[in-house]
């Protein structure tokens, strides 16, 4: 079990960043986590004396005490996302996961870390992978989603978020390497299994599913397992679940 890895977890009092933060201190890891109410960690996870919780708004946290948080960190993971209600899907802040997403590697690049830092976002099957290489999504499908970017902050968010990391970070920063995991649609279950596709897979009249536990699975692999993150780094995987465990 990895026990000298330091991660920085965003949205972990989320559905999935929960279930993140379990797995995370289940391994071992030490864990700092900002969260705008502790109140709302799991009660399991909250006096684990691995984990270090900062009640604070993450988009307006001062940048020194962001460079606080993320210094000595071996990954940043972020499992952000808009509230379901009116307010969190239309409301400020739409640009939550994409600014954060900046914020948090622009710290890293200020910090110089000797050996790059893990950044792993939580994104979505909604997001297209750059250059069209997501070839299963058709000119229909690639209208749809880009009139539901339109109309829907959040999806438009995700993208910008992928796409800071697919052109602005890209493939040879010496500071930060990334991970960008695209769920299908979200589900409860024991995620006993799942399936990682370089694409998409099914379309989104027909989507897959995916456990919320599959993706926490998969994302604390991708800190603690150097084969899974040499693997997938720089790239978009596509995670559903499977009946075949892997
Ligand atoms: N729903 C799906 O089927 C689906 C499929 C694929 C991908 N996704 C994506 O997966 C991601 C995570 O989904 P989820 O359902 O696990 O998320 P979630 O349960 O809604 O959790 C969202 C997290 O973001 C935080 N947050 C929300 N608004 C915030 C704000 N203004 N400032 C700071 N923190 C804020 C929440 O904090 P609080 O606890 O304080 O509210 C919570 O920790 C999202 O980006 C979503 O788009 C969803």
């Amino acid at each position: 079990m990895p026990n000298d890895i330091r991660v920085l977890l965003l949205g972990g009092t989320g559905r999935t960043g929960g279930r993140v933060l379990a797995r995370l201190l289940e391994r071992g890891v030490e864990v700092r986590a900002i969260v705008r109410s502790a109140r709302r960690l799991e009660p399991g996870t909250a006096n684990d004396t691995r984990l270090t919780a900062v009640e604070a708004d993450p988009l307006s946290l001062p940048r020194d005490e962001l460079l606080e948080l993320v210094r000595g960190c071996d990954a940043v993971v972020s499992c952000l996302g808009h509230n379901t209600d009116l307010g969190g899907i239309f409301g400020p802040p739409r640009d939550l996961v994409a600014r954060m997403t900046r914020r948090a590697c622009g710290a890293v690049a200020v910090l110089r870390p000797a050996e790059p830092v893990k950044f792993v976002l939580m994104s979505s099957v909604s997001v297209n992978r750059p250059d069209r290489l997501d070839t299963r999504r058709g000119a229909i499908e690639r209208a749809a989603v880009a009139l539901l970017r339109g109309l829907v902050p959040p999806a438009k968010d995700n993208q910008d978020a992928a796409d800071f990391l697919c052109s602005e970070i890209g493939q040879a920063d010496r500071f930060v390497r990334w991970v960008a995991v695209r769920p299908d649609t979200l589900v409860e279950g024991d995620g006993s299994g799942y399936a990682l596709h370089e694409g998409l897979v099914s379309s989104l009249a027909r989507p897959d599913k995916t456990s919320m536990a599959n993706v926490a699975r998969f994302m604390c692999e991708l800190v603690t397992d150097p084969r899974a993150w040499d693997e997938w780094a720089g790239r978009m995987p596509v995670i559903v679940d499977a009946a075949v465990s892997v």
